[in-house]
């Protein structure tokens, strides 16, 4: 029997999903899937062009999606920190309770790898390439887990899902380190974080 795919994904009217870099790769392919299942769905992207040219790709690819493009670069705090005031001052406005869940896309052919490949001459970019073509998935394969975690019933706190042989597959509940699940490192990475994104989340309850 065939693994969860997109066309599982529930429908989505009524919920709007903030993607970040999606105007490619497995970004691109979530934010694609989630509107064609009616969420309203926002870009956010570094480039404008990029993100521009990725809300009219998609609006071609599903007609009628709810979708907009929004600034945002991720290495840039300034960026990221004008971006969460927005997306905090919607969740305020919607009355929402957000539950956190986390996925991996395994091993996906993308532009993640065109830095390894650009000088196909080379031993370690013929060795890259050819996992690519045989071992990776597609974009729309890596983009699952993803689609998984944001939309499958029941799936609840805390959750994490990855591809069914780590690499590749349909989506399943992954595997987890240990340590993963140690609040007293995760209370130290999230110390750190807010120290170094000078972002505080001081409301939540630990
Ligand atoms: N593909 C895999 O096998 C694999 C495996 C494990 C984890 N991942 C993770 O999955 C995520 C998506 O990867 P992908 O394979 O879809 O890669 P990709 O095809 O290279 O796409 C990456 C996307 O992220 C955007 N991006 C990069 N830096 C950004 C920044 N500073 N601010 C905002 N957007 C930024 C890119 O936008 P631009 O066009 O502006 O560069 C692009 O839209 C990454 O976090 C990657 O590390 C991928």
């Amino acid at each position: 029997m065939p693994g969860w795919n997109a066309t599982h994904i529930p429908d989505q009217s009524g919920r709007t999903a903030v993607v970040t870099g999606a105007n490619g790769g497995i970004g691109y392919i979530t934010a694609r899937e989630l509107a064609r299942r009616g969420a309203s769905v926002v870009l956010a992207c570094r480039s404008a062009a990029r993100g521009k040219a990725a809300e009219i790709r998609l609006r071609a690819e599903v007609p009628g999606a709810e979708v907009e493009f929004i600034a945002l670069d991720l290495a840039d705090l300034a960026s990221v920190r004008e971006f969460t005031h927005e997306l905090s001052r919607r969740f305020a406005a919607a009355g929402s309770a957000i539950t956190a869940a986390a996925a991996h896309p395994g091993y996906a052919s993308t532009n993640l790898h065109a830095g390894a490949t650009q000088d196909g001459g080379t031993l370690y970019a013929r060795g890259v390439a050819l996992a690519n073509d045989v071992v990776a998935q597609p974009a729309t394969g890596g983009a699952l887990p993803t689609l998984y975690a944001a939309t499958a019933p029941g799936v609840g706190q805390d959750a994490f899902v990855g591809p069914r042989f780590g690499w590749r597959g349909a989506p399943v509940r992954s595997w987890r380190a240990k340590w993963t699940l140690d609040d007293k490192s995760g209370e130290r990475l999230w110390a750190a974080s807010e120290k170094l994104t000078g972002v505080s989340y001081a409301s939540l309850p630990r």
